[in-house]
């Protein structure tokens, strides 16, 4: 049984939309979800929503390991949600691979 309050796991995206190198935005219901490959190939999901304000990461230019919110300027490491710049980390998500699909456990 799930707990009060938290969503299982759902159905995200093909493992082949995660590049090697850049970033694959999806959504799940209201949640904005950025997936990236961390430094050993796994598939990772954070929270698609800037800590500085709430705006969409997607569109933001990506170079290197990092992409730069498109709103303000906040740079996040997309292979760990770490924040550059001066706000919160990027909140992780849970992902479990199932056959070529990513499942994630959004935000509860
Ligand atoms: S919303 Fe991203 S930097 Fe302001």
């Amino acid at each position: 049984m799930i707990p009060s309050g938290q969503k299982d796991f759902q159905d995200a995206c093909s493992t082949m939309q995660v590049p090697r190198t850049g970033v694959f935005f999806t959504s799940i219901g209201s949640q904005e979800i950025m997936l990236a490959r961390n430094a050993a190939g796994d598939i990772v999901a954070f929270s698609g929503f800037c800590t500085h304000s709430m705006g969409k990461l997607e569109g933001g230019p990506v170079e290197g390991d990092e992409i730069t919110c498109p709103h303000h300027g906040a740079r996040f490491n997309f292979r760990t949600g770490q924040a550059k710049t001066a706000c919160p980390n990027l909140p992780k998500y849970e992902v479990k691979i199932e056959g070529r699909r990513v499942l994630v456990r959004p935000a509860r």
